[in-house]
This record gives C-alpha cells, sequence and structure tokens, in this order.
C-alpha cells in the first residue's frame, strides 16, 4: 500500500555526540500547577499506559512523563492525558478525546499515539473488551453491545479522524504518533515490524490533509525501536520489566527523547519549541534521522 510521505530526505549524521544523562525524574503534575498554561502552548498526549503516568504500574513508566524536559516550561507545558488501558475506541467512548478539546486553544498541540488496546475485534459481543475497534482502514462499523448498550464502533483512522478534526476546528495542529514497539528484543536477536497501527496513523494523517491541514505523523515506533537496537539487549530486557510492553523509568525516558527525535527529523513546527538541536539528539543514543522510505509503515 502506499501512502504520502511528510518526510525530508535522509538527515546527515553529524558525527559522535556523548550519551546524554537519564532525565530521572518523571513529571507529575504537582510540577505544573504553577505553569502558565493560558500563555504558552500546551502539548496535549492522548495514549494508553506505554505513555501515560504511572505506565503500565510495577514500577514501569510511560514516556509522556519525561516529554517536558525536551521543552523548556517557559516555551511549552506538557498535559500528558494518556490513560492505561485505553484505545482509540474506549478514548473517545469515554470522552477523554473530548476532554482535551474542551481545553484546547488556537496554538495547542494535539500528539494522539494508540495502538496497544486497539487490536482484535469487538464482536462476539459477549467477549468485547470495549476496546478493540472495527476491524479496517475506512469508514466500516461494527454494531456490538458493550456494558449493556449499543455501541457502533468505528475504525482506528475513523476515531483519529474524528479526534484531530475537532482540535484542529479549535485552532491546535495535531501530530498521529505510531505505537512504541514491545520488546524487540525479547526473542532473541533484534527484530521489529510496525503494527498495522503505524500504518493507519500515517494513512489518518494522509487522509486529514496532511501538513498543510496542520496534521503531522512521527514515526514514533521506527524511532524507539533505532533506539532500542543501538542499547543492545541487556539493557532493553532489564528495562521491560515486566513484560513486552511496558518500559521501566530510564526506557521510558529514551522513547521520549526518540519522539522528539522523530519530530524534528519531520516537518511539524512544534520541532522548532524542542530546547534541543537536532545534531545533539542524532548520535549513539538515538540512532539518526530515519529516511522517509524506512518510515512509511507498509
Ligand atoms: C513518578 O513520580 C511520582 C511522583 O513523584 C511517583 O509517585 C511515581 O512512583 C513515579 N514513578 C516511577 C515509575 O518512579
Ligand atoms: C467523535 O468525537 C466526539 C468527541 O470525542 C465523540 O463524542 C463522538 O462520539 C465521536 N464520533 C464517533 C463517530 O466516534
Ligand atoms: C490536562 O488535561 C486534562 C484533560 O485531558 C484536564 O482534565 C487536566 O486538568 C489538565 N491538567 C493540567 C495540569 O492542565
Ligand atoms: C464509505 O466509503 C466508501 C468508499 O470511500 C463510500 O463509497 C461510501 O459511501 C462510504 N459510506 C459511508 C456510510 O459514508
Ligand atoms: C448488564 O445487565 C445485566 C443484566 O441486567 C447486569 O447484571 C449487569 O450488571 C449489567 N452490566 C453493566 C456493565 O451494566
Ligand atoms: C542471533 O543471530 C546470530 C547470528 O546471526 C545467530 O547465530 C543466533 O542463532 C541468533 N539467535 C536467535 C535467538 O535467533
Ligand atoms: C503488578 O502489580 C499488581 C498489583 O498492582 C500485581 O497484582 C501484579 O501481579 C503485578 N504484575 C507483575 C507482572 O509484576
Ligand atoms: C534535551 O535536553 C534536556 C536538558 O539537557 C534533556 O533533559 C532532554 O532529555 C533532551 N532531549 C532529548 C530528546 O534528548
Ligand atoms: C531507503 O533508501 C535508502 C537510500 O536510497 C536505501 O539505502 C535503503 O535501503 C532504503 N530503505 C528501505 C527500508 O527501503
Amino acid at each position: 500500500m502506499k501512502s504520502t510521505i511528510f518526510f525530508p530526505s535522509v538527515a546527515l549524521f553529524t558525527g559522535a555526540v556523548s550519551t546524554p544523562q537519564s532525565n530521572t525524574k518523571n513529571w507529575t503534575h504537582d510540577n505544573c500547577h504553577s505553569s502558565p498554561a493560558h500563555l504558552i502552548p500546551t502539548i496535549f498526549l492522548a495514549g494508553d499506559s506505554t505513555e501515560a503516568p504511572g505506565g503500565g504500574h510495577n514500577g514501569t513508566e510511560g514516556w509522556g512523563q519525561y516529554l517536558q524536559y525536551s521543552f523548556d516550561l517557559s516555551t511549552a507545558f506538557v498535559n500528558n492525558s494518556a490513560f492505561a488501558g485505553r484505545s482509540a475506541r474506549s478514548f473517545t467512548r469515554e470522552g477523554r478525546f473530548q476532554a482535551i478539546a474542551d481545553l484546547v486553544k488556537p496554538g495547542d498541540w494535539v500528539i494522539i499515539e494508540f495502538g496497544h488496546n486497539d487490536g482484535g475485534s469487538p464482536y462476539p459481543a459477549s467477549s468485547d473488551t470495549g476496546r478493540a475497534d472495527c476491524p479496517g482502514a475506512g469508514n466500516e462499523t461494527c454494531s456490538t453491545v458493550y456494558a449493556n448498550k449499543t455501541e457502533i464502533v468505528q475504525t482506528y483512522p475513523t476515531y483519529l479522524i474524528n479526534a484531530s478534526t475537532i482540535s484542529l476546528s479549535k485552532g491546535a495542529k495535531v501530530i498521529l504518533s505510531s505505537p512504541t514497539p514491545s520488546n524487540p528484543r525479547g526473542k532473541g536477536n533484534y527484530s521489529y515490524t510496525p503494527s498495522i497501527f503505524n500504518y493507519y496513523s500515517s494513512l489518518a494523517t494522509t487522509e486529514l490533509g496532511g501538513p498543510k491541514s496542520g496534521v503531522y505523523f512521527v514515526a514514533h515506533g521506527q524511532y524507539a525501536a533505532q533506539a532500542m537496537r543501538l542499547l543492545g539487549k541487556e539493557v532493553v530486557d532489564e528495562n521491560y520489566p515486566m513484560d513486552h510492553t511496558h518500559t521501566a523509568p530510564y526506557l521510558a525516558d529514551v522513547v521520549a527523547r526518540s519522539f522528539v527525535l522523530g519530530l524534528k527529523c519531520g516537518t511539524a513546527p512544534l520541532a522548532g519549541l524542542v530546547m534541543n538541536a537536532t545534531s545533539r539528539l542524532e548520535g549513539e543514543l538515538l540512532g539518526t534521522c530515519l529516511s522517509a522510505n524506512e518510515t512509511v509503515p507498509i
């Protein structure tokens, strides 16, 4: 399948860069109460446990907790609204996209990243967990009964397009970001295949009109996988302490940084608010900008 490409051609690797210290403290709302969020852009994060405060629990953490480190608090304020266990479908049904849209003001950014809880099928209704999207890339719908209510379930791209449209209409810009990898080293040698949701996110970006409509794609899955390839099996395994999905704080910070590299390697103007220069990000820890052909998911 083809998909419009929004990436510039390969950026040059600028040479050796020292590995930065990890950010030790995860960001909590306590840090944020005094932030002048009404004066500076807010970056809202919509996603699941791989991104959420507290991650998947048991000492894991979501990458969204470390994104603020790349934005000076006087420049942009990160609101991590990701919530464990959610899919594009349940985030919609529970009003979480609406809660973000209610707060969005012109100049804000909404970053949407789902996929870990979106797989499967809402059929049969007796085993519907309320999370699986309707399979498909288009306007297919699935009628099911969840929590004793009839629910018309949409496809993943439909949920993303719907959520994006609402925030775009309020003057925000949107980034559709591909899901983080499951431990790409779990089975021995490094192996990463982007999931279908990677493709769906880039497809939804295209269907919304792409950059000219204020919608950008970040191949976060590929960038995070690249960092995990460079980190080696031992460090990566250690940092998936609970299962193959949820990261320990150190790796969550690396995954946040890999998002920032993907952002800086693309064309979204949010990159201009990042405090770090691209040349400082490319290197032994995160790798380099990926060429557009490598970031096309399918
Ligand atoms: C993140 O920070 C909060 C508040 O400081 C703390 O309660 C939580 O345990 C931290 N998470 C991890 C994984 O350390
Ligand atoms: C579109 O999004 C709004 C706000 O999140 C929600 O109330 C509505 O149900 C969504 N529509 C569909 C078809 O999912
Ligand atoms: C972050 O956004 C949520 C809506 O998703 C809102 O309820 C919450 O108050 C916001 N937090 C801050 C610190 O602005
Ligand atoms: C769904 O999409 C197809 C093909 O793009 C179109 O022909 C059809 O009218 C659409 N159906 C609905 C209900 O929007
Ligand atoms: C659904 O209905 C059944 C039978 O009335 C009831 O036992 C059950 O608690 C209901 N479930 C929910 C989630 O409301
Ligand atoms: C990993 O790759 C090496 C060298 O290609 C090979 O010998 C080894 O069997 C592989 N291990 C696994 C678990 O696939
Ligand atoms: C994670 O913590 C919960 C309690 O919060 C516990 O029931 C569960 O067994 C733990 N899982 C793992 C894999 O450690
Ligand atoms: C940018 O620099 C800050 C301060 O050194 C650091 O905490 C943050 O992790 C850096 N961001 C990336 C993407 O490396
Ligand atoms: C992408 O293009 C580069 C340069 O043309 C090539 O070396 C590389 O193999 C391509 N990657 C993929 C995944 O096709």
